[in-house]
């Protein structure tokens, strides 16, 4: 295929404009740049060659790579000058109105094969092309934000955009060494749509005083893998700019979900806008800085001490079971790994031992740490044994009724005082806690899966936990190297609250054929930096799995915007349960 649009005009030279038309540049094609008139457009120039000059302070451009570059870019303020170009991208700030009225113009002015497309984050592209007699050579082209670091282009068709005009923008797109994906005209498109309707639920979340905005942002870093928790992630885009887009969404979609959480309202009434005003969720510095200030911890120093633990108990066998006793193996308490038979418990410590070879193996582990942990496990069938533990973390099977005949049976033989946890992912601990005569000691503790590796724990206290329990299993997890967060006994807990109603709502995308798998994925990871796309990540965990949660989120919040997707519930009710049967959103058997 021939080099697509050896002449592109850019539109608009701030923050996008400025590193589009570089990076077009750099590809060996004339850039005309265009802004609002002659001091904006020195400034514009000004700006591109101290961001070119960065680059070759920092190894990434040579200075005859940036001089070439330079050469290849012009900058004016008479928009006539686009009717040279081939392509128009048009990066003016976020107002329907003024990019109706330059499209309309770029209309007038440009040969009528000339594409135009625009960088709209969050507008409609197909109003935008309705100002316009071309409609079908007008397309959207979402780059982000820093252009020359982020790999994702989203290339936004609207119902009357020629597939060819998208394909050659999509070409262009890679030839920047960009990757494209495919997007329908709908606010937020693929990335956005996706990770403002989570970042919503994150707001709302510490809104209702759920969670602290520390524990918020810890579990979804932590818990999930993220670059930057939802809060932090607020903050730095602007509240401001979350909340227009927001509206955008519920706009066309009229979906709850999508409706500002009325904090957002509130802190951009008070000109509380995130990192750029120096404070939103978090204060900072100063106006523009990353450096959050830390408020007084009051709270905290109220707590009660915690109980003394000096001996653990772990039921069950499974992985969850074999990893938290692992855990605490490590970090040096005695363990009585109680499972229903002594075979089982053997079976489990030697699960574990190969654990710990691994980790010796990867040199992550001395063989004495090894030698000592193993040392600290003792395998029980049955739970008579737990007698003088001082905590007892229970996992066994994800059925409150296996749980709650546990706990009666815990009621009857650990000691009293000692501290109950559980590390249900999606049952009330209350149920847990109500199954013993001793509530008070309850509490959740929720591991993630491996535990090992995997540095958060949710502590989900109930409504009749004790202060001082709470206290211990945080003082705990500092003991054990974890990072606890703190929620209450709800469905879902912070970390899977807004993880499944996000992958719930890949999969509506993916339903309604707004995008691909493969698209979504990709627009997850290169346009969020998330370390596996939604659907990498629903293959990895089951699909079943996933349902469950989701019906679980669904029949606490009653929220209908939380109900199952019906693809998902397809593909489950067909045994494609993702990775561990060869088959989820992606066949595995093949690969
Ligand atoms: N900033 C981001 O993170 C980001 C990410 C993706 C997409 N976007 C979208 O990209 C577009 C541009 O956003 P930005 O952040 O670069 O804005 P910006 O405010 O940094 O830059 C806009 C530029 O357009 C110029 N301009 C205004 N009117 C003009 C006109 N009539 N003719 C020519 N130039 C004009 C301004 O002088 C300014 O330099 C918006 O639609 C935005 O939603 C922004």
């Amino acid at each position: 295929m021939e080099r697509p649009f050896p002449t592109v005009a850019v539109v608009g030279l701030g923050t996008m404009g400025a590193g589009v038309a570089v990076a077009v540049a750099r590809s060996g094609r004339r850039v005309i740049g265009v802004e609002a008139g002659p001091s904006q457009a020195a400034r514009a120039l000004a700006r591109i060659e101290a961001s070119t000059a960065r680059a070759v302070a920092r190894e990434r451009l040579t200075a005859e790579e940036r001089a070439a570059l330079l050469a290849l870019i012009e900058v004016g303020d008479d928009l006539a000058a686009a009717a040279q170009a081939d392509l128009v991208i048009e990066e003016v700030p976020e107002d329907l109105e003024l990019k109706r009225g330059l499209f309309a113009e770029l209309d007038r002015i440009c040969p009528p094969e000339t594409v135009l497309a625009t960088g709209t984050t969050a507008l409609s592209v197909t109003r935008i092309a309705a100002a316009t007699a071309r409609p079908e050579r007008v397309l959207g082209v979402h780059f982000f934000n820093p252009v020359h670091t982020m790999k994702l282009v989203e290339v936004v068709r609207t119902v009357l955009t020629s597939p060819q005009a998208a394909e050659q923008v999509a070409e262009l797109a890679r030839d920047l060494g960009k990757e494209p994906v495919a997007a329908g005209d709908r606010a937020g498109f693929i990335a956005n749509g996706l990770l403002f309707a989570y970042l919503n639920q994150a707001a709302a979340m510490f809104e209702s005083r759920y969670a602290t905005r520390e524990d918020i942002d810890a579990a979804m870093r932590l818990g999930c893998g993220l670059p930057m928790g939802p809060l932090a992630l607020l903050d730095l885009i602007g509240v401001d700019t979350a909340r227009t887009v927001l509206e955008a969404m519920y706009e066309q979609s009229r979906d709850r979900l999508h409706a500002p959480a009325p904090i957002l309202g509130q802190l951009v009434a008070a000109g509380l806008l995130g990192r750029k005003s120096g404070r939103g969720f978090y204060t900072y510095e100063a106006p523009g800085s990353s450096h959050v200030i830390a408020e007084e911890a009051s709270e905290a120093e109220a707590r009660p001490a915690g109980r003394e633990v000096r001996s653990v108990g772990v039921c069950g066998s499974g992985t969850m079971a074999t990893g938290i006793v692992e855990v605490f193996a490590k970090a040096g308490f005695p363990v009585l790994l109680a499972a229903r038979s002594q075979e089982k418990a053997e079976r489990a410590k030697a699960q574990l031992a190969k654990s710990l070879e691994r980790s010796v193996a990867k040199g992550r582990l001395t063989e004495q740490a090894r030698d000592a942990a193993l040392a600290l496990v003792t395998p029980a069938g049955g739970y008579q044994d737990l007698a003088d533990v001082d905590l007892v973390v229970e996992a066994v099977a994800e059925d409150l009724a296996v749980k709650r005949e546990l706990f009666t049976t815990l009621d009857k033989i650990v000691k009293p005082g000692a501290v109950l946890a559980t590390t249900t992912s999606s049952l009330p601990v209350i149920s847990c806690a109500t199954a013993t005569g001793r509530p008070q000691d309850v509490i959740g503790m929720h591991f993630f899966n491996p535990a090992p590796a995997m540095k958060l724990v949710e502590v989900v206290s109930t409504v009749l936990t004790a202060e001082d329990v709470t206290a211990t299993v945080l003082e705990l997890c500092g003991k054990v190297k974890k990072h606890p967060v703190e929620c209450g006994d709800r469905a879902g807990f912070i970390v899977n609250a807004l993880l499944f109603p996000y992958l719930n709502d890949a999969v509506r995308m993916l339903e309604e054929h707004y995008a691909t798998v493969d698209d979504i994925d990709t627009a997850m990871k290169l346009g969020c930096g998330y370390p596996m796309g939604p659907f990498e990540l629903l293959d990895v965990v089951g699909l079943d799995v996933s349902l469950t949660i989701e019906k679980v989120l669904h029949q606490e919040f009653r929220e209908p915007g939380l109900a199952a997707a019906p693809l998902l519930e397809h593909l489950v009710a067909a045994g494609c349960l993702g990775r561990k049967t060869g088959r989820g959103f992606r066949d595995h058997a093949r690969r």
